[in-house]
């Protein structure tokens, strides 16, 4: 960052007093959101104010995602449209973010089809951006910077979307290479945080009034694999917990195949750790998670929930499937059914295959039609949906601790806000509770959220 001091100021040199305003967006994971509030962070340190609206914007930077195909194409589909706000602005710098650029072939396509993109920023390259930056602001036509930087610290700076939560990345990258995602190839092997760097970083959020820590990382199980045995995810949550403060610590994703009893006895050790475990399944079918090299079975995967619900048969789970795996039948897609009917997820996040290349699973052979794959994707969120009725009413009756988030876009003078289980809650109160904990006793619910009146305010 230091090397990038003089760099910056010839910049703000170059703008002077007149206001320069940016329009950053992220797409994706929350990992690259929080990425976009490190962008933010650099951009902020040059000068740059933000706007919601492009059109408004000297610097448009769009921070991308390449899961899936649908989040490739809606960001080609928005900086086509974004060629006209060129036109009508010579001087608007666009600039393009995030995992997209990572991918060979869309960083050339960018290149060759896109001439209103001037910068193409790789995903751990954000302290590359005053360098391009100020290159393009001398008038040189492209610039890309797609260097693998280990400086992953959080030297850098960041601009938080939110008052009151916030997310801490304590690991980068995945060394699981499922054959189905991309996400190996576009952000690298697994690389841990120092645990001395997060617990400071959390210390702080909590000390300056955050209520809500999210611990992200590919597969936080792993995290400290690369440390030498110095610190395991357990022993970082019980850290983390010790911290004081009023506020709640929770944490994704977790792959199941590292989902430890120490993991779920620590869940149930640490008050301040939310009573949720998101633990993605991808399929109900042992031999769709052979192909898929996720290293568990159905049957694993049921004897770790099984723990859980013996230590708490209302646990909240939530889980991501991927349905339409090349050459899935009826009958391991039936094993999904089953599978979810068996665990009861609170929420389920469900994905149509979508084809990478450069993954093995792009060079399987594929018999499903895409009128079947949009089938079960229907009948998977029809089942879900039921399940989700039927397994909410658990919470009738009890209280819940709720982080209030925002007002409710379904119904005037209410509130909304997630609970410690990962549930929404619905709740009349005022505006001014945005922020802080209440208790809400629950008195009614739906399959999407649950409904009830506050018992208690907790700052
Ligand atoms: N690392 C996390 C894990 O293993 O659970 C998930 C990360 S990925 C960004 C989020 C979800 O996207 C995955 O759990 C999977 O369900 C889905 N996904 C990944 N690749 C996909 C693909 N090629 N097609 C459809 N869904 C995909
Ligand atoms: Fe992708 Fe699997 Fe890694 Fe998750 S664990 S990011 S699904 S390769
Ligand atoms: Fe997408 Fe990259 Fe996240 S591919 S899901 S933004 S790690």
């Amino acid at each position: 960052m230091n090397g990038n001091k003089a760099l910056i100021e010839e910049i703000k040199a170059i703008y002077g007093q007149t206001e320069h305003k940016a329009y950053v967006r992220s797409f994706g994971c929350q990992l690259n959101v929080s990425d976009g509030e490190k962008i933010k962070g650099v951009l902020s340190g040059m000068g740059f104010t933000f706007t919601d609206d492009e059109r408004e914007a000297d610097l448009i930077i769009l921070n991308t995602c390449a899961v899936r195909e649908s989040a490739e194409d809606r960001v080609f589909g928005i900086v086509g449209s974004m060629k006209k706000l060129k036109e009508e602005n010579p001087s608007l710098i666009i600039g393009i973010a995030g995992c997209m650029t990572a991918q060979e072939h869309i960083a050339e396509k960018i290149k060759r089809s896109y001439p209103q993109v001037d910068i193409v920023l790789g995903t751990s390259a954000i302290n590359g951006l005053p360098a391009l930056l100020l290159d393009c602001l001398r008038g040189k036509k492209f610039g890309a910077d797609i260097a693998e930087y280990d400086d992953f610290s959080a030297a850098v700076p960041q601009i938080r979307e939110s008052s009151f939560k916030a997310s801490v990345p304590i690991m980068f990258g995945c060394n699981n290479f499922c054959t189905y995602c991309i996400v190996p190839y576009v952000r690298g092997r697994e690389r841990s945080r120092r645990p001395e760097d997060i617990i400071a970083e959390v210390r702080e959020l909590a000390a300056s009034g955050y209520k809500e820590i999210m611990l992200l990382g590919q597969n936080v199980n792993s995290y400290g694999n690369d440390l030498g045995g110095e610190m395991s995810f357990p022993q970082l949550l019980r850290e983390l917990n010790a911290i004081e403060g009023n506020f709640i610590i929770r944490f994704m994703s977790s792959h199941p195949k590292d989902a430890s009893r120490e993991l779920i006895d620590t869940i149930f050790e640490c008050e301040k750790v939310a009573k949720h475990l998101h633990l993605p399944v991808q399929s109900g079918s042992s031999d769709v998670l052979r192909r898929m090299n996720r290293r568990y079975t159905a049957e694993k995967y049921l004897e770790t929930v099984d723990y859980i619900y013996s230590r708490d048969p209302d646990f909240s789970l939530t889980t991501d499937l991927i349905v339409g795996f090349p050459d899935e039948t009826d009958e391991d897609f039936q094993a999904t059914l089953d599978i979810i009917r068996r665990v009861k997820f609170d929420n389920i996040y469900s994905f149509i295959y979508s084809k990478r290349s450069g993954t093995k699973a792009a060079e399987m052979p594929d018999a499903v039609s895409d009128e079947t794959k949009s089938r079960r994707m229907r009948e998977l969120l029809e089942a879900q949906r039921e399940i989700s009725s039927e397994h909410y009413k658990r919470f009738i009756g009890r209280r819940m601790r709720v982080l209030a988030d925002d007002v409710s876009k379904k119904r005037r003078g209410f509130l909304t806000g997630k609970s410690s289980e990962f549930i929404i809650v619905e709740f009349e109160g005022d505006e001014s509770l945005i922020g802080q904990f209440v208790d809400v006793e629950i008195t009614d619910a739906m399959n999407w959220a649950v409904v009830g009146k506050i018992v208690q305010t907790n700052g």
